[in-house]
């Protein structure tokens, strides 16, 4: 086993989107190492039957906050939760987030309201309200604190036929690799996860099917990608998950912007969808 650098033993994670797919397991990821959790979604019976799983499994203490981050005030009513029940959060993983398939002209307009509103307003806003106490986190006990926000390889180029998931995941990526340099001098672990097709509920949420020809990342696979840059001494900026999808992300940097916004149309456009 590789050796262990992040410890969040004795802190508490908040995990958004812990209902399902890679929340639930960043969830169980962080329990095994030691963390309490706060876990939210919409799904209460979902985050309940999980922190049941992990009190059994890890004696991890779980509060399940079950709301909806893209309303309106949820950022703040799940920020006022926490002081009131005195939680100082350690490591936030802003892992809620959808996807809409099809071109935008087709799209339902609230839908796309709610997307960047989960993807991009309220991981900016709940990543601005915690980061003092990930800090706080950080300098009290090195290497225990980590901000893991969830972008995708979709971010590294425009994604027709899912135009704003793209857009919002580009967002991501730019506003976690800027946070990882501000706060640098602090140890605060901070990365963006850059996963290509993964194995969950999204596709379904999404509205399409994952491309056949090419097999899916499991929810493991972008686990042992997050926990391998968290144990780094220096954490990347970001961390891309699956080999062929490192390679991908690289060649899109260096091809010309044209050809590469071409032939992403052609694939995403043509895929099957549900
Ligand atoms: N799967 C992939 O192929 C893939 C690839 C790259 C990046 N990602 C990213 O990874 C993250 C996790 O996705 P996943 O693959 O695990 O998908 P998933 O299985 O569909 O899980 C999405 C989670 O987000 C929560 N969520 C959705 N809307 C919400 C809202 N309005 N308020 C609060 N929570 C909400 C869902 O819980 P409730 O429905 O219970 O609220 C669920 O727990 C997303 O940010 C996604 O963009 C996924």
């Amino acid at each position: 086993m590789r050796n262990r650098v992040f410890n969040p033993i004795g802190t508490v994670a908040l995990v958004t989107g812990a209902s399902s797919g890679l929340g639930a397991g960043y969830a169980r990821e962080l329990a095994q190492r030691g963390a309490d959790l706060v876990l939210t979604a919409r799904r209460q019976e979902r985050l309940e039957g999980l922190a049941v799983e992990l009190a059994e499994k890890y004696g991890t203490v779980s509060t399940v906050i079950p709301l909806d981050l893209a309303a309106p005030g949820g950022v703040a009513e799940l920020v006022n939760d926490l002081h009131s029940r005195d939680i100082t959060i350690g490591t936030l993983v802003n892992n809620a987030g959808f996807a809409t398939s099809g071109d935008l002209v087709d799209a339902d307009p609230a839908r796309l309201a709610e997307e960047v509103s989960l993807n991009v307003a309220a991981l900016t806003a709940l990543t601005r309200a915690l980061l003092p106490d990930l800090l706080h986190t950080s300098r009290a006990q090195p290497a225990s604190a980590a901000l893991v926000n969830l972008a995708s390889t979709a971010a590294f180029q425009p994604v027709p036929g899912m135009a704003v998931y793209g857009a919002t995941k580009a967002y991501v990526l730019s506003f976690t690799e800027a946070l990882w340099y501000e706060t640098r001098a602090s140890g605060l672990k901070v990365t963006a996860i850059c996963p290509g097709a993964v194995d969950t509920e999204f596709f379904e949420v999404a509205g399409r099917r994952p491309d056949s020809r090419r097999a899916l990342l499991t929810v493991a696979e972008v686990m042992r990608t997050t926990f391998a840059a968290l144990d780094r001494a220096s954490t990347p900026p970001h961390a891309v998950s699956g080999l062929r999808n490192t390679v991908l992300a690289g060649v899109a940097g260096r091809l010309p912007h044209r050809a590469v916004v071409n032939a992403v149309g052609r694939m995403n456009r043509s895929g099957p969808t549900a």
